[in-house]
């Protein structure tokens, strides 16, 4: 299929506005995959990402379609994105890789926090935008008013728009129609010099790093020499190929494809998303635009729950970085926790993802610490450190003073919750900025947050006022100098590092409540009494004790049913694989999570 009949294009909507089911349809419809075969939701690949409803990784996939206009196949390569604002570096690079994009918007929910900075993101990326207006099905769909969005908040034309149903299958022969209408095909360069644009990699097993790409310029295929510009690098091509939605080998991949370039690179740390492929020799050196430095926002400290595990838990921790560029990682080693690694994260549910990955997909006991964002210390020597684990501050009469992160939050919100939300947002230290009305239902705040704030549960608590029907994004916004101190958890006079956290002054008391209350719910009684402690340097804030009980499990049961008693032994031996010791006392792994809750 010649260049003129390919078109690159992905897919932008707000979370759960219905991208995966769309997704699903085309490949149904251009008989990609059988009906039988589509595997509810084919594109959404993790355990984890279906359960959670998220995508998480973007999955291109090659579609062919008959277009019968002019009675000719074209070749639509589609990249799906995720929608979810921890992930939107990856909505960005996925964008570099197409010349249009479905802006797919639930016809039930109608304009969303996401859709406006996706269509921002889009037109950065100059491209096409081909409005989906989806869900029609649903009694509930008001067309009419998303038209009226789309023209007021975002000047697209709403005459343009497509009305959909995924779920129901209407309106896709439109949608695939309106993408070899609207959208460009590739551009070429004339001088036909190999550039190809990693977009994405994988990890696999038997054939090494596999790389998602997007042709630019040129062809690639077996057996060529290849150049990473950005390593200087050099391999030798193994297999080229798309993704139908399986990986196909091909020939060669030429200018305009999207598919996947397998090299003998054995180590994935030796690729950078966003680099640019060309020839070994006589290749070019100018790279393609599209990359983009991945920002961790947030940092947390991983160990391994039993220190022997550590082996096992540094190659979870590498393999998984493999498929998620976006972690970093570097080891740290604690007194109380042996050795560990300190991870970044996009942000807090990125870093739920990965620690429940660590769990599930390769049974390492973890525990992880306190989230923290970057700080930076400015020392009264006159030196600025950026600290990103509470453990790290130094002496506080060595400070002068301490900033933190800010975000520049966008919150498009029903105007009946204002005054709820105002609540929420002077909680959380914001500040609201400018208010406009979206229409006679919705307003838009710009606030400025400092990001340890929303961290944890401000998203969760925005859902819950709106009833889901406030939406936010965000993006970094600087720092601000704020009266922030560590404030230490300690169990019978020890401090245990990992609960550690750095609060604003005026927050130190009600958090340190917090975390020993549900520390004093999760704690088993010991054979001595455990006194549990808040903390602000030697000023102790708070504090709680778990009384002494004896501890032989089985001598509730009278009588000699055996089995019920190696039940509860059994049990009790479960129970303590969980636990980490500190001192003399065993805390459970699943204290550490739910405090990782407390706000
Ligand atoms: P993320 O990957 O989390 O961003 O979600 P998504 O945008 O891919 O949405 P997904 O396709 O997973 O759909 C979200 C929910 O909406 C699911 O429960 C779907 O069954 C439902 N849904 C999707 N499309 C339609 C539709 O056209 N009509 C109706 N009634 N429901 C739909």
């Amino acid at each position: 299929i010649p260049r003129e009949r390919i078109r690159n294009f992905c897919i932008i909507a707000h979370v759960d506005h219905g991208k995966t089911t769309l997704s699903d349809r085309l490949l149904q419809i251009t008989g990609t995959v059988v009906e039988s075969k589509l595997q509810n939701q084919m594109l959404d690949s993790m355990d984890l990402e279906r359960e959670r409803g998220i995508t998480i990784k973007a999955h291109p996939v090659t579609m062919t379609y008959f277009y019968p206009k002019d009675k000719q196949y074209y070749q639509l390569n589609l990249i799906d994105t995720p929608g979810h604002v921890d992930f939107s570096y990856e909505v960005s690079r996925s964008l570099s890789a197409c010349e249009g994009a479905l802006l797919v918007i639930d016809a039930t929910q109608g304009i969303q926090a996401q859709t406006v900075s996706n269509v921002f993101l889009a037109e950065k990326h100059n491209l096409v935008l081909i409005p989906v207006i989806n869900k029609i099905d649903l009694p509930t769909a008001n067309p009419e008013l998303v038209k009226k969005q789309l023209e007021e908040i975002l000047a697209i034309p709403a005459d343009t728009a497509i009305l959909a149903s995924g779920k129901e299958g209407i309106g896709i022969d439109e949608i695939l129609q309106a993408i070899i209408r609207h959208i460009p095909p590739p551009q070429a360069f004339p001088d036909q010099i190999l550039r190809a644009l990693i977009f994405d990699s994988v990890y696999d097993p038997f054939k090494g790093v596999i790389l998602y790409v997007r042709m630019f310029s040129g062809k690639i295929k077996k057996g060529e020499k290849i150049l990473l510009l950005s390593t200087k690098k050099s391999y030798e091509v193994k297999e080229v190929g798309i993704f139908n939605p399986k990986m196909v080998p091909e020939e060669e991949l030429y200018e305009g494809n999207s598919g996947y370039v397998i090299a003998n690179i054995k180590d994935p740390s030796e690729i950078k998303i966003g680099d640019t492929i060309t020839w070994e020799t006589g290749g070019t050196t100018s790279p393609l635009p599209g990359f983009q430095e991945i920002v961790p926002m947030v940092f947390s400290g991983i160990y391994p729950l039993n220190s022997s595990e550590f082996e096992k838990l540094k190659n979870a921790i590498q393999k998984l970085q493999i498929n998620d560029p976006a972690i970093t990682i570097s080891q740290e080693s604690s007194v109380a926790l042996g050795s560990g690694f300190r991870c970044g994260f996009l942000g807090l549910l990125h870093m739920e993802i990965v620690q429940e990955r660590l769990r599930r997909e390769y049974g390492v006991d973890i525990l992880t610490t306190y989230p923290s964002v970057v700080y930076k210390v400015y020392l009264r020597s006159g030196e600025i450190l950026e600290v990103d684990n509470p453990s790290k501050l130094p002496d506080p009469s060595t400070i002068e003073h301490i900033a933190e992160p800010l975000v520049k939050a966008y919150l498009i919100v029903p105007s009946e919750n204002i005054g709820e939300l105002m609540q929420l947002i002077s909680e959380k230290r914001g500040s609201c900025e400018t208010t406009e009305t979206l229409d006679q239902n919705m307003v838009i705040l710009h606030c400025l947050f400092p990001l340890n704030e929303i961290l944890v549960d401000f998203n969760d608590k925005l859902k819950s006022i709106t009833h889901g029907y406030g939406s936010m994004d965000y993006k970094p916004a600087g720092y601000r100098i704020s009266d922030l101190v560590k404030l230490d958890i300690l169990v019978n006079g020890e401090p245990i590092e990992a609960l550690s956290c750095i609060v604003h002054a005026s927050k130190a008391e009600s958090r340190g409540r917090a975390i020993i209350q549900k520390l004093k719910e999760r704690i088993p009684r010991h054979l001595f009494k455990i006194a549990l402690q808040a903390a602000i340097g030697s000023k102790i804030i708070a504090r709680e004790d778990i009384g002494a009980i004896g501890k032989n499990v089985t001598a509730k049961c009278y009588g000699g049913d055996i089995t019920r008693k190696r039940k509860l032994l059994e049990k009790q031996k479960e129970g303590k694989k969980r636990m980490k010791t500190f001192g003399k006392v065993d805390i459970p792994q699943e204290a550490f999570l739910e405090i990782l809750k407390t706000d």
